[in-house]
């Protein structure tokens, strides 16, 4: 009670990725020397990208082209079961030439792949442990006591060890690991609302921008003693290689991109063609298109009895170039901005950035 009236006195602020930037720092690093490699869940990513699991951005293709250029794609589940298994097969069975040495990889040498799923969906994460490599609980908040006890119950049906999210707050953090136990979370996923076909915050008001996601990811973590061993995996309106730094220097080790990659030839967007150029059709999962599958449904809250809010939109992207090219711009980039701050990895990159928000 006693905060109400003095709520805006001296609000917090949450920045958009354009409003930052990181300020120089010493170093000699050449770009070239950069590692930019992380670890997730046993797999180690040479490029610090994964693709999100929407049903225009990750089937196999895109899983296959990405994992060969060093990121990890985690598969759609907007569909059935059967189907998510196909398409994890698909990326298993891909020959991999013996020169390439950034694709991530199972024990048998097979690329690896994600998958995403529903914490209350114990009968696909059965189905999925065992095929795919990770799993990631795919849900617009994890902010809910009810969907933190279904991913308890998939990490004791299974074993997995899961990537959670996602979350706003570093209260949110702190509440999930501290229930579902450290030993059992691969990764904690952050951002809501920022996505670039997200309405969550137009319909409700309601969100985190990942750069403010992060921030908080990384209080949690640090006060708990974690920021080693559980890697933050940024999400939602990263768009430019910029962004990525910035996601990065905030205190990520990796991000989600959607809108890039749905943009790519390899994604399973449609295209289209319009005026003579070509286009894929990019939507949110919590989009009417989206939902008329109704298999993901469940990514959302129904609070209007079956006749759910849409909290995506759809949008046409201009045909960007292949998978190989969009991660070779990003890193290029990345390299460039750890070079200015004088990073010669991740880890550097967290703890040299300085942050500083343009007035
Ligand atoms: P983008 O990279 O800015 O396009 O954002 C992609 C992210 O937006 C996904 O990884 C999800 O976290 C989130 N997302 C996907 N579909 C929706 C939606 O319909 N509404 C809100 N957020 C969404």
């Amino acid at each position: 009670m006693e905060a109400i009236g003095n709520k805006l006195e001296n609000p917090v602020r949450a920045y958009a990725f354009d409003q930052l930037l990181i300020l120089p720092g010493l170093g000699k690093i050449e770009p070239s020397e950069i590692d930019i490699s992380v670890k997730i869940g046993g797999l180690r990513l040479k490029a610090p990208l994964i693709s999100a699991p929407m049903d225009t951005v990750t089937g196999s293709r895109l899983a296959i082209a990405l994992a060969l250029r060093g990121g990890l794609g985690v598969i759609h589940r907007n569909c059935s079961i059967e189907q998510t298994v196909k398409m994890i097969r698909m990326v298993k069975s891909e020959k991999v030439p013996d020169s390439n040495a950034l694709a991530p990889r199972d024990r048998q040498g097979r690329l690896a792949v994600g998958a995403g799923l529903s914490p209350m969906d114990i009968k696909r994460a059965t189905a999925l442990y065992g095929e795919a490599d990770l799993l990631f609980i795919d849900v617009a908040s994890f902010h809910n006591r009810k969907l933190v006890e279904g991913a308890k119950r998939i990490i004791g049906a299974t074993g997995a060890k899961i990537v959670v999210g996602n979350f706003g707050t570093a209260d949110g953090v702190r509440y999930a690991i501290e229930e579902l136990g450290e030993e059992n979370v691969s990764a904690v996923k952050v951002g809501m609302g920022g996505g670039s076909i997200c309405t969550t915050t137009d319909v409700s008001g309601v969100g985190s921008p990942s750069t403010f996601a992060i921030e908080q990811a990384a209080l949690a973590l640090k006060q708990m003693n974690l920021l080693q061993r559980i890697p933050i995996i940024g999400d939602g309106g990263i768009s430019k290689p910029r962004d990525v730094a910035i996601a990065i220097g905030l205190g990520a080790s990796a991000v989600m991109l959607g809108k890039v990659f749905a943009a790519c030839e390899e994604s399973c967007a449609k295209t289209v063609w319009r005026s003579g150029e070509k286009y894929k059709v990019y939507w949110g999962m919590g989009s009417a298109q989206a939902r008329k599958k109704r298999m993901a449904l469940d990514r959302y809250q129904d609070y209007q009895k079956g006749k759910q809010i849409d909290e995506g939109v759809k949008m046409y992207l201009r045909v960007s170039g292949s998978v190989e090219n969009a991660v070779g711009a990003i890193e290029g980039s990345l390299r460039v901005g750890m070079g200015y701050v004088g990073a010669g990895n991740l880890q550097e990159m967290h703890q040299k950035s300085m942050v500083v928000a343009r007035a």
